[in-house]
């Protein structure tokens, strides 16, 4: 049993016995009362002392007994101040542990709210952060021709410097023969190589040996260029999010040749035309096309 039990426990065998006190006073009183009745009424005892005695002798008693009974149900109902005392500590000892409960609940939950706050806005900045927006770049001539022999088969000039512009401070993510085909590292960009030879080394160059290690390696650039040439376009053709072509409005023999555009998936967004000038020996146009 605990102390409190205890305590709990006596107060309550405290009670009994004192309201069994009280009846056993109601008892004695009624009693006395019957007896004093007899002998002042029936025995006549101390008519010549005081007329009715034992009405004064019973209600100076019955005065008592009501006495004892407000000292039983309401002086020691509350058991006295030391009493009022312990069960007013009790209450604060019992508040102060609800309290206790209250500020731990608090903090764990305002502990989770930080914690899911902070999710959120991570979840918001990865959210926000600008998507990459892959590129592919060509010059193609009439039926698709890209190049023969791996080497480009027309010069002009608006197209390297439209190449140029475009491409400066990205990565250009190339095949191998497109590689050896320019012959080495453009200035001012980052050149990643594809190549399935684990072996294959080009200085200044990163080499990779997937498609998807190249957009890995490219991953910080927000528009990174696929430069070609034929095997490469054919690969990622569907997978890029923006095309943009160089038409050169001419035919030319070719072994190398950029993969059909499917107008289901590609929207042509701007086109700009220009004609054949001292240059530029052939007509071509600037298209761009984006993803339906
Ligand atoms: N008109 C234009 O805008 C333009 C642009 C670029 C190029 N071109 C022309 O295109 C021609 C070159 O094109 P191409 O098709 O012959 O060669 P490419 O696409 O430049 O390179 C092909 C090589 O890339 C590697 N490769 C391809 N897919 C791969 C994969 N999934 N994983 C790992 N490595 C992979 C292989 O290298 P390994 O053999 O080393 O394994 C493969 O032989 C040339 O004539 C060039 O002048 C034209």
């Amino acid at each position: 049993m605990t102390p409190e039990q205890h305590e709990l426990y006596e107060n309550a065998r405290k009670r009994v016995r004192q309201k069994r006190r009280l009846y056993i006073h109601f008892v004695v009183f009624v009693v006395g009362s019957g007896f004093l009745f007899v002998i002042d009424r029936i025995l006549k005892v101390g008519d010549n002392f005081l007329q009715d005695w034992f009405i004064y002798a019973s209600l100076l008693w019955f005065f008592f007994w009501v006495l004892h009974f407000i000292n039983v149900f309401i002086t020691k109902r509350f058991m006295g101040k030391d009493w009022e005392r312990k069960q007013t500590e009790k209450l604060v000892l019992k508040q102060e542990k609800s309290i206790e409960k209250i500020k731990k609940r608090l903090e764990k939950e305002s502990q989770f709210i930080a914690e899911s706050q902070f999710q959120k806005e991570l979840k918001r900045k990865t959210i926000s952060k600008p998507k990459q927006t892959v590129t592919i770049i060509a010059a193609i001539a009439n039926d698709n021709a890209l190049g023969k022999d791996n080497k480009l088969i027309w010069h002009l000039s608006a197209d390297l410097k439209r190449f140029k512009a475009t491409t400066t401070g990205h990565h250009i993510i190339m095949g191998r023969n497109t590689f050896e085909s320019i012959g080495r590292p453009l200035p001012n960009r980052t050149t990643i190589i594809i190549t399935r030879n684990p072996t294959f080394k080009a200085d200044g160059c990163i080499v990779v040996n997937s498609i998807e290690e190249a957009l890995d390696a490219s991953k910080e650039d927000a528009t990174p260029f696929i430069i070609g040439g034929a095997q490469i376009y054919k690969q990622m053709i569907n997978s890029v999010d923006k095309l943009d072509i160089t038409e050169v409005h001419h035919s030319f023999e070719a072994d190398a040749f950029f993969p059909t555009i499917d107008k289901t998936i590609w929207k042509e967004t701007s086109r700009q035309n220009f004609n054949a000038d001292e240059k530029n020996q052939y007509n071509y146009s600037f298209v761009t096309y984006e993803k339906r």
